[in-house]
């Protein structure tokens, strides 16, 4: 029991959510059957028909076609077209500035920094539980560059939605990829048994929670279960892990020191790909390539908001980075990838990192 009560102390990662579902049907449009027949051309007319017929408001039709958004009515649309168009140009300026990295539409484009923040960033974090790693190092010089990717070990970019899972698929992500590694095949693991189940190891589901105690929960259940088995829904809900389905068991943990962006190289270089959070500022939801860098954003493990997986590193331009797989799908960033600078804890980058052991 005493084991419950150290676990409590207040560490929580809330995340930023991905994907909007919806429908494209414009509530006010036309006639049904001509919406089967040519739907998608519908709804770009119907957009157009309300916002004019500029290039910029071409730019939002085929947007709003192509992430299949829905919208209440005109007014809700005027209102997007004015969110996008200033996102546009936040974008545009960027992108001729000619720095590290760029800027491009996706599907957050509609929405401002306030609305993408409430609605998907939590309340509070604190990921403090790292503060002494148990990480080796060793004397072996480290690669110049890592990418897992190569050995085939990591597994498809996937999708949290609307839902703070981040660090449930930062924990699927690094395990998914342990097990590859330890036995030679490819696996998918469960997000929702983690969004469900592991609360007492202060783990929020949809609410936030961190990779380091996903690891802890696992190991101490016996396992998380194939995502076949504990599909994933994007809402809380009761657990229902089943011992039978299995996929991987936890054998143990590894906590990098706080903010030791040398352990983190060395763990990601020899280990395996490491789980890591950081936070999010206004700007990075609109990153599409080269080497992500802030002077807003935060690196105490009150800042951290999101948990994601750093696959690799390099250099780029001279700039040092690590490579980080995201979860908001593989249309977002670099194929649903990201670069962040390396060598500063930018962001927080190694504030809050761990992988796991598998068996
Ligand atoms: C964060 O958690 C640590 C213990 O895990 C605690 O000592 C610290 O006071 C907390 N910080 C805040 C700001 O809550
Ligand atoms: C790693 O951190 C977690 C909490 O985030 C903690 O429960 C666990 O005991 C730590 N592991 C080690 C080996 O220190």
């Amino acid at each position: 029991m005493a084991r419950f009560f150290l676990l409590l102390v207040g560490v929580l990662i809330a995340c930023v959510a991905g994907a909007r579902a919806g429908s494209e049907i414009l509530a006010e449009d036309v006639n049904p059957i001509r919406q089967v027949v040519d739907g998608l051309h519908a709804l770009e007319t119907s957009v157009l028909k309300i916002v004019g017929n500029s290039r910029r408001a071409f730019s939002f039709a085929r947007f709003a076609h192509r992430y299949r958004k829905s919208y209440e009515d005109a007014e809700e649309i005027q209102r997007r077209f004015g969110i996008f168009s200033e996102n546009l140009r936040m974008i545009r300026s960027h992108n001729k500035k000619g720095l590290s990295y760029t800027m491009g539409v996706n599907e957050f484009t509609d929405m401002t920094w306030e609305e993408f923040r409430k609605h998907m960033l939590g309340a509070a974090q604190n990921c403090s539980a790292t503060t002494k790693g148990n990480h080796k190092l060793t004397d072996v010089a480290l690669p110049e560059s890592k990418d897992w990717r190569e050995t085939d070990i990591v597994s498809p970019v996937k999708n949290q939605g609307h839902c703070g899972s981040c660090w449930t698929f930062s924990t699927t992500g690094a395990l998914e990829a342990a097990y590859a590694q330890a036995f030679g095949k490819g696996i998918s693991l469960s997000e929702q048994q983690l969004v469900d189940c592991a609360g007492a190891f202060n783990n929020f589901g949809c609410n936030g929670g961190l990779p380091s105690q996903a690891y802890e929960y696992i190991k101490f259940n016996g396992g998380l279960d194939t995502e076949d088995a504990y599909p994933y829904t994007a809402k809380n809900g009761e657990c229902k892990y089943s011992s039978e389905n299995v996929g991987v068991r936890v054998l143990d943990s590894v906590n990098i020191t706080m903010g030791a962006e040398d352990e983190l190289k060395h763990a990601v270089a020899f280990a395996r790909p490491v789980s890591v959070a950081f936070e999010v500022v206004s700007g990075f939801r609109a990153y599409k390539s080269g080497v992500y860098t802030s002077t807003t954003c935060g690196n105490s493990p009150m800042d951290v908001n999101h948990a994601v997986l750093a696959v690799g590193y390099g250099v780029e331009n001279g700039v040092p980075y690590w490579l980080i797989k995201n979860s908001w799908g593989a249309d977002w960033g670099d194929s649903g990838y990201f670069k962040m600078e390396m060598g500063k804890n930018m962001c927080g980058v190694s504030t809050c990192a761990s992988y796991p052991v598998v068996a």
